[in-house]
């Protein structure tokens, strides 16, 4: 069964999908995207994930490509066609096709959208969560907006590729006064020695993670506390245990920063809980 994508309008064969050479997603990076998690046949968190886009689209002043009910049926369908029980569902809004010029296009030119779907296997994941993954640090070298989800991930890119000539699986972001600020594509949590969750304030310097917002509704249902601030790189070293979250991952356990052993180099036991009961937690919208 050929894969199928979603490309304004109309389902694809994937490996014909495309868009025109002037999409200014292509050109200028001028575009915004969500990846939400499959995972038993449901949508994870597609609420956050839409009202997230809203935000990003508002953001850069580009419009729904397609009404948000229209685009939740595109979203199922694309993930029922694929057969997708375990995976991802990836959605891309671009400020459409036009000639290429920097300002914005005529207010007539249509966003684009993109949606495909691909399965993952759960058990490779959770065989990765059981080792834990290693890391390693990064100058915080992007803009400031950090907080729109945009196509615009080159530094995001050049980290994760350092990363893995580096021979780790992930790179995190610091910024210049040794505070963390987030993964290449996840958002960091460590926990102290008094058990305290603690995860960066999501002001302007990382990306609100629906994961994370999940995780903290996660750790409330846990009896866990949750602290939204700075922490420095050295703290991390020093946490009873690291993970990272985000939509493909949920929580991973980080047990080497920079080629050092953290968190006694074995994933922790509430990381683990948290694992546990996170589908439970989130929202789930059924595909089929
Ligand atoms: N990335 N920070 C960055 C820079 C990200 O790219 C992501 C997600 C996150 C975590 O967000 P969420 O919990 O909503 O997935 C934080 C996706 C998965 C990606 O680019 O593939």
């Amino acid at each position: 069964m050929p894969r199928i994508a979603y490309v304004n309008g109309r389902y694809v064969k994937h490996r014909d999908a495309a868009v025109h050479v002037e999409d200014r997603g292509y050109q200028f990076a001028d575009g915004v995207y969500e990846v939400c998690e499959v995972a038993r046949g449901f949508i994870v968190d597609m609420t956050r994930h839409l009202d997230r886009l809203d935000r990003s689209l508002r953001e850069l002043r580009i419009g729904w490509p397609m009404s948000r009910a229209a685009l939740q049926i595109a979203m199922t369908e694309v993930i029922r066609r694929n057969l997708v029980r375990d995976g991802l569902v990836y959605l891309q809004v671009t400020r459409g096709v036009a000639p290429r010029d920097h300002v914005f296009p005529a207010a007539h030119v249509k966003p684009s959208i993109v949606i495909t779907a691909k399965r993952a296997d759960p058990r490779a994941l959770a065989a990765k969560a059981e080792k834990g993954i290693s890391i390693i640090t990064v100058r915080e070298n992007r803009w400031e907006r950090v907080d729109i989800k945009t196509v615009g991930l080159l530094p995001n890119v050049l980290a994760r590729q350092q990363a893995k000539e580096a021979g780790a699986h992930d790179a995190w972001f610091i910024d210049a006064d040794g505070s963390v600020k987030e993964g290449a594509a996840s958002n960091v949590w460590i926990v102290t020695k008094d058990n305290v969750l603690v995860t960066r304030q999501a002001d302007t310097g990382i990306l609100r993670g629906i994961t994370r917002t999940t995780v903290i509704d996660v750790a409330r249902k846990l009896g866990l506390s949750v602290e939204e601030r700075d922490f420095s790189l050295a703290e991390a070293k020093d946490a009873k245990e690291v993970f990272m979250t985000s939509a493909t991952t949920i929580a991973m356990p980080v047990v080497s920063i920079d080629g050092h052993s953290v968190a006694n180099g074995h994933p922790g036991a509430t990381t683990d809980a948290i694992r546990a009961v996170f589908f439970d937690v989130a929202e789930k919208t059924r595909t089929h």
